[in-house]
């Protein structure tokens, strides 16, 4: 029987599809008269978009900002944007709205997103055509003033200098990452795929002399739902109730970890103050954003800092084992700066609660490394903060760290990086900077050091364009990425020349400093790369540039591991261990506190030349994490205007396609057949199904039977 009945469904399920094919077609063919354009609207199936990056929503204390669609995506006709005057087309008179823009990024500004957003009635979402190279005039998304309220400038501090009212750092940027769309943006690579949808347009939709583009028309659906709104404090709420009836959450705080080192081992299970212990933060930034998900290659604005920080820590390897300095030098990484400083937040808070390896008492003085374009010739400008100056104390401790401009110099002309250093006027604020919440919280002597004087030379400040391709990292064609790695690209090449300092240290300084640039704005899947990673963490080494925006908390992003593992190789040192102690964190049995000054690697070392067996070895180093994520998560004060708030929303499966649509008539009758198709099947069922008896007592099918 039950044989039987699979037999007479599928029968049943083939006769309806028929049916309904039959319905359809002839409906469809009634209704647009040409049956070759019906015929065309059946063919056409759906072509899905491989390559496109979203923008995604976030929340803080009081706004959303960002994109989304609606629950089911946003379709809509596919309208390319060919000028600023065109989108009247798009806004007003274009009779199928709505539309979904197709932008080439030239045209992706703050003047048309805005009209673009105002009219979103008739927009269904926007998709931009990203260029192969980089434009030539500048381009931010990002605000003028980058984190305004949590540096250190408050009405507070001084009313002079906040708001940027003294200089104002990124006069580029337009504003767009932090605007709020209620359509999705999504972002495509200019290759064959961008093609298909712009001949899908200029084969159906394009307006010729002005009359109206006859159906079936071409349209394109993206799908990019979020789940969070409003803010932080209401996705914190639903996440706590959805917790308790599924594990479903809305939202998640952004963060993931700082990395830090020290040059003298710092016992770091006990946490607080150290007697007699001096450090000397060394900072840079981790992480970086753009208007888009995940293209945050952050070349200038993350990258070129905190590749000379670790580059620094190479050459001063050396230096710091073996004079005994009078102060420890911490090299911090600070994750989520982008984000309201969500790393050094951190850290700061840390040191005061006592959960940190030193607290603030320890700290002698920040020196920071920002955005240091690494171009030939360049000026470095030591910037520092005019109202702790007016200190005394402090105003002597900076004058001796601005005295060491010619030390610096001197590293840095010993390492071939042919700079000046100079200081910018005296009544210039700090450039936004983790230094900040150091000051935040006391007058510390710091400096942060910068490729700029005021406003930042940086033209594609936290845009997808700063990149490798504007730090000049180029290559020869038809070089093999083994080969890339180990050439040195122009931006090293013309700064190498140099007369000072031993031509061998230099040259691997300069291949050390090549390769990490190599690694993370080309790609970090390389052989250099592998030899210094853990086996766990080398298959996810990826073969494009590194994507620096810090993601959410508390996972590890692929750039903290790239510098944890570099710091750890640049700075440590092998030990003679087994694979199994060393992961274990076990050493000798006499030397019971290793354990508390030091952290151990097993990394997967290089096969040697005639195996394809890794020799893996054992690394011995002060490199630590420690979090970062925003304290107020911690406190539940979401609406905090200490802390950063930010928060990720989370969404399904991102997607987005283009198809022919028929017009709404045809969709809405095809709608009715298939309504009639359905009635029709249910009544068929239920007289089979109540004749059953009759139709079915007799003549069983061979058990053999197959179907
Ligand atoms: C927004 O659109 C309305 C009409 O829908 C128009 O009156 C108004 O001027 C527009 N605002 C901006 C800023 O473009
Ligand atoms: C900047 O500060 C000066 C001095 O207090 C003040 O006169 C000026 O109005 C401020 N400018 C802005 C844009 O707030
Ligand atoms: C949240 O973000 C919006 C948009 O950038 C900004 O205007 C607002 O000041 C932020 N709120 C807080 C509390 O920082
Ligand atoms: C893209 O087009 C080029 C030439 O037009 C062709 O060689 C290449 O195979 C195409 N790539 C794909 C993925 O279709
Ligand atoms: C558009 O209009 C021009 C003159 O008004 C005419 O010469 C041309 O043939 C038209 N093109 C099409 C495709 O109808
Ligand atoms: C580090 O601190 C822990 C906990 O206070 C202590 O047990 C250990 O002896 C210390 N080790 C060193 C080397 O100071
Ligand atoms: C550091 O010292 C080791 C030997 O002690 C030497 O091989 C290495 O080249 C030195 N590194 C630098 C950067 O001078
Ligand atoms: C290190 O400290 C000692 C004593 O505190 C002092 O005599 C010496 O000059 C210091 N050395 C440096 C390089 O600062
Ligand atoms: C760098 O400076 C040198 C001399 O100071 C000059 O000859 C050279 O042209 C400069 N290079 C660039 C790229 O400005
Ligand atoms: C660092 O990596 C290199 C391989 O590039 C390796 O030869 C060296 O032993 C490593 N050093 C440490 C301390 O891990
Ligand atoms: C490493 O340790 C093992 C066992 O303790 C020993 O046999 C070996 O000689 C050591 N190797 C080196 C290079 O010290
Ligand atoms: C190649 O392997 C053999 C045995 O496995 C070894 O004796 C020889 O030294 C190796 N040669 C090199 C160059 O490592």
């Amino acid at each position: 029987m039950d044989l039987l009945s699979n037999k007479w469904i599928i029968n049943l399920l083939v006769c309806c599809f028929y049916l309904g094919k039959w319905f359809s077609s002839g409906a469809g063919c009634r209704h647009t008269l040409t049956c070759v354009r019906c015929n065309s609207v059946e063919k056409k199936i759906y072509v899905h978009l491989n390559y496109k990056i979203p923008c995604v929503r976030l929340l803080n204390a009081t706004h959303q900002i960002g994109c989304q669609s609606s629950l089911s995506g946003n379709v809509g006709v596919l309208h390319v944007l060919e000028s600023e005057e065109n989108l009247d087309w798009v806004l007003r008179s274009g009779p199928n709205p709505p539309y979904m823009v197709i932008l080439e990024y030239r045209l992706f500004t703050r003047s048309i997103m805005m009209k673009l957003k105002n009219g979103s009635g008739r927009v269904a979402g926007v998709a931009v055509v990203a260029p192969n190279t980089n434009p030539a005039a500048g381009f931010s998304p990002h605000n003028t003033c980058p984190n305004e309220n949590t540096g250190v400038y408050t009405e507070k501090y001084d009313p002079t200098m906040a708001h940027c009212n003294v200089t104002v750092w990124n006069p580029l940027g337009n504003g767009l990452s932090y605007e709020e769309f209620d359509f999705p943006i999504f972002s495509l690579k200019d290759d064959n795929e961008t093609q298909v949808i712009r001949q899908c347009y200029y084969d159906h939709n394009h307006v010729v002399n002005g009359s109206a583009p006859q159906y079936p028309l071409c349209a394109m659906q993206l799908y990019s739902h979020m789940s969070a709104v409003t803010d932080t404090a209401t996705c914190m709420r639903r996440n706590d109730i959805n917790f308790s009836l599924n594990p479903d959450m809305v939202c998640d705080p952004l963060g993931d970890f700082n990395v830090w080192a020290s040059t003298r081992p710092i016992n770091n299970t006990a946490k607080g103050h150290k007697n007699g212990e001096s450090v000397v933060i060394a900072a840079a930034r981790l992480d970086s954003r753009s208007f888009f998900f995940d293209i945050a290659p952050g070349a200038e604005s993350g990258v070129s800092g905190f590749v000379t920080l670790l580059a620094a820590a190479h050459a001063l390897r050396n230096v710091t084992q073996e004079a005994h300095l009078n102060r420890t030098i911490l090299y911090t990484f600070f994750q989520g700066e982008t984000f309201d400083y969500i790393g050094s937040s951190r850290m700061v808070y840390d040191m005061e609660k006592n959960q940190f390896a030193v607290d603030l008492d320890n700290v002698h003085s920040v020196l920071e490394i920002g955005q240091v374009g690494l171009r030939p010739n360049s000026t470095l400008w030591f910037h520092s903060d005019p109202v702790s100056r007016r200190n005394n104390s402090v105003n002597e401790e900076v004058c001796v760290e601005n005295s060491r401009k010619l030390e610096i110099k001197t590293i840095f002309s010993a390492t071939g990086l042919n700079v000046s250093v100079e200081e910018p006027g005296f009544s210039q604020p700090l450039p936004p900077s983790s230094f900040q919440r150091f000051l935040r919280a006391r007058p510390i002597p710091g400096v942060v050091i910068e490729d700029h004087k005021s406003a930042f030379t940086n033209r594609f400040y936290e845009s997808m364009y700063d990149n490798g391709e504007y730090l000049n990292i180029s290559y020869p064609p038809n070089m093999t990425p083994e080969e890339q790695l180990e050439h040195i690209t122009d931006t090293a090449r013309v700064s190498k020349v140099s007369k000072a300092g031993p031509p061998l240290s230099t040259f691997y300084f300069f291949l050390s400093v090549t390769q990490m640039l190599y690694s993370f704005l080309v790609q970090s899947n390389n052989s250099w790369i592998q030899q210094l990673m853990t086996s766990d963490y080398a298959n996810h080494l990826t073969d494009r540039p590194a994507n620096l925006y810090v993601g959410v908390a508390v996972q590890q992003s692929e750039p903290t591991y790239l510098v944890q593992h570099l710091l750890a190789n640049l700075t440590g040192s092998t030990v003679n261990a087994t694979q199994d102690n060393c992961k274990n964190q076990r050493m000798d049995p006499d030397d019971k506190d290793s354990k508390h000054l030091y952290y151990y690697f097993w990394v997967q070392g290089a096969a040697p030349p005639n195996s394809t067996e890794r020799q893996g070895f054992c690394v011995r180093s002060t490199v630590r994490l420690s979090k970062a994520l925003s304290p107020a998560f911690d406190l539940h004060q979401y609406t905090s205007t200490d802390y950063s708030t930010w928060t990720e929303s989370r969404w399904k499966p991102i997607t987005g396609r283009i198809f022919l649509v028929a017009s709404h008539d045809l969709e809405m009758l095809t709608l009715g057949v298939g309504i009639g198709i359905l009635l029709t099947s249910l009544l068929l069922t239920y007289f089979f199904s109540s004749k059953a008896e009759i139709l079915f007592s007799s003549g069983r099918e061979p058990a053999t039977a197959t179907y």
